[in-house]
């Protein structure tokens, strides 16, 4: 039987238990020529299949160097291709030489002109959810964890990073072959590289920041506080499992803010705001290191168990380092923008996606994605944590990590576990409401903090020439302002607080959406400029939406994703092609 509605993977089926990888980058044809040896936890015959995406399998043979049987099934949209093989008896590994795809969903390919630095290509990654099929024939599934061992041929002048331990560096003349390992059993989806013009610098014991060279410097800068972060994981959640804790700070095009790839978290260069103002990114993806890379959901529908869990992290992290003042402004924060998600999801029909066990058979995940898993699975745990109070939730939290650790939860799972651990607690707060109900269930709670109260009071009219917020709080006002505002107040607003031309672009884009739903086209330049300049989906796909909403400005819309589509990472380009066409849909 299928064990996950995204995967191929058959229960009936060998389990594989590693992976030795090999392979050379190609950027000539962006192509990677790999081989992967798949071990199995034990001998093995009969079928097995796994899952692929535009590989092109050369050859397959086993441990013994008999040739195995396979038939690479149609594509399937969502799922790839099924690559079904048939194992002898006594099979304990298969070997499957192959090339990935120019178009590999998981790859970007840059060229130069790409980078910060202009000289030299880049290649790099981006496997969750359901993209390292793309890269390596697998059972591509959270619930089959493998450890791995690979090496990478890249050209002389650049450096590969991988999310596992460094293993060394081989020169051959103008390729070098470097090593690594991952001793710790990983989801599929955290498998992770990068190929570059590449320097680091030390951040602490257990951390550095890795970046192309112009970049670095700043990059260190913006996260010298990571080992207070790592403490403070630790202290919440228990000892930190993957010895190192690197950063890679990746070209404009990545299309997140974070990835917690184990070892090595890759972050959007747009959280290099020279004022520290956005390390709450990187709180986010080390909490990953417990909830999510330690115990993960079974699959995409218990999604909410790996998001949601890991902003309560990320918040109970906030107040630690910059106290509960802060962290109920970023409370308030993720309130808005899930309140107008779920409301935008009932009004278009996609009330079943603001559920927090959602139903996802048909449904590509990267379309399925939005806040939902993880605030509305914030507030949930925090209702627990209300319920019972801190001291007992927080034992409750450690011992579920204890319990699932390397593991991979469904949503049953969770609810058993909890009613065993703090019986009657799910009755209490009626939590079929939360997990298969719409919307957000009455008893959510609502952050109270003075700094809060104090945004709020601004009010909707023009704040005083001197007013001096901080990006979260800047933030939230102007989320928090009706649409649309008339011209002259956005015209006054601008002027007095140059929000078309600051360099911190997450209280731009707050801006922009405000100045686009008011119809107030003095800021398209700007858009279309940033549109141009960043890749990273939570700026990007809200920009465009805005332009799309408006019929003054499809066009523009169109005409920006036409000029920038080809410097996008695959993932953001189709989830942008995505909004493109249902909004010529409405109106064509
Ligand atoms: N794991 C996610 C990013 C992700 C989710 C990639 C689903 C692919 C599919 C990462 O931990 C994340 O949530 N990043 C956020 C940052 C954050 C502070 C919430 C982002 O990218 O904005
Ligand atoms: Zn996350």
């Amino acid at each position: 039987m299928r064990i996950d509605p995204h995967s191929y993977t058959d229960d009936r089926h060998a389990h594989v238990r590693s992976l030795a990888w090999e392979a050379r980058v190609d950027f000539a044809t962006s192509t990677l020529h790999a081989t992967a040896t798949l071990q199995f936890d034990a001998p093995s015959a009969g079928p097995l299949d796994l899952d692929t995406r535009g590989l092109d399998v050369a050859t397959v043979t086993d441990d013994r160097g008999r040739t195995v049987a396979f038939v690479v099934h149609p594509v399937d949209a969502i799922l790839g291709s099924r690559l079904a093989l048939v194992l002898g008896e006594g099979t304990r590994a298969v070997i499957i030489a192959y090339r990935t795809a120019a178009d590999a969903s998981a790859l970007q390919w840059l060229d130069p002109a790409q980078t910060a630095g202009g000289a030299h290509p880049y290649l790099f990654s981006q496997c969750q959810a359901i993209h390292a099929r793309s890269v390596v024939p697998l059972q591509d599934t959270p619930q089959r964890r493998i450890t791995f061992t690979a090496a990478l041929t890249v050209p002389t002048a650049l450096r590969g990073l991988m999310a596992a331990a460094f293993d060394g560096r081989e020169e051959r003349g103008d390729v070098a072959v470097e090593r690594w390992h991952m001793p710790q059993p990983i989801a599929p989806y955290l498998f992770a590289f990068a190929v570059g013009e590449l320097a680091s610098r030390e951040l602490g014991a257990r951390s550095r920041v890795w970046a192309e060279p112009s970049v670095v410097d700043g990059a260190a800068w913006e996260f010298a506080e990571v080992d207070g972060m790592l403490a403070a994981g630790e202290s919440l959640f228990g000892p930190y499992a993957w010895d190192r804790f690197d950063i890679l700070v990746m070209p404009p095009s990545f299309p997140y803010g974070g990835m917690e790839n184990p070892r090595l978290t890759f972050v959007t260069p747009t959280l290099l705001a020279g004022d520290r103002s956005q390390v709450r990114v990187i709180a986010h993806e080390l909490a990953h290191a417990w909830s999510g890379n330690l115990v993960t959901n079974a699959h995409a529908e218990h999604f909410w168990l790996n998001e949601g869990w890991t902003r309560y992290a990320e918040l109970r992290m906030v107040e630690v380092l910059e106290g509960p003042d802060t962290a109920a402004l970023v409370a308030a924060i993720c309130r808005k923008d899930l309140d107008e998600t779920i409301a935008r999801f009932i009004a278009e029909g996609h009330g079943g996606l603001t559920r927090l066990h959602t139903h996802l058979e048909g449904i590509d995940p990267d379309e399925a994605f939005s806040v939902v898993p993880y605030d509305k699975g914030e507030l949930f745990l925090r209702t627990i944590e209300g319920a019972v109070g801190r001291e007992r939730f927080d034992g409750f939290a450690r011992r579920y990590l204890e319990t699932f650790r390397f593991g991979a939860v469904t949503t049953e799972g969770f609810l058993e576990f909890t009613e065993r651990e703090l019986p009657g607690v799910l009755a209490s707060i009626d939590a079929p409401r939360w997990i298969d109900g719409e919307g957000l269930p009455g008893n959510a709670p609502v952050a109270h903090a003075a700094r809060l109260d104090a945004v709020i009071a601004l009010g909707a009219a023009l704040p005083a020439a001197d007013t001096n917020l901080s990006t979260t709080e800047w933030n939230l006002w102007l989320e928090r302002l009706a649409r649309p505002q008339p011209a002259a107040f956005c015209e006054a607003l601008d002027e007095r607080f140059g929000f078309t031309s600051t360099g911190n672009i997450e209280v731009k884009v707050a801006w922009l959406r405000l100045a686009l739903a008011s119809a107030y086209d003095a800021v398209l330049p700007e858009v279309v400029r940033v549109l141009g300049a960043v890749g990273r989906m939570k700026y990007v796909v809200p920009l465009y939406s805005a332009l799309l909403a408006r019929p003054e400005t499809r066009n523009l819309a169109r005409e920006a994703f036409a000029s920038n589509a080809a410097g996008y990472h695959p993932i953001a380009r189709a989830v942008v092609r995505g909004r493109i066409e249902r909004a010529s849909a409405v109106t064509e």
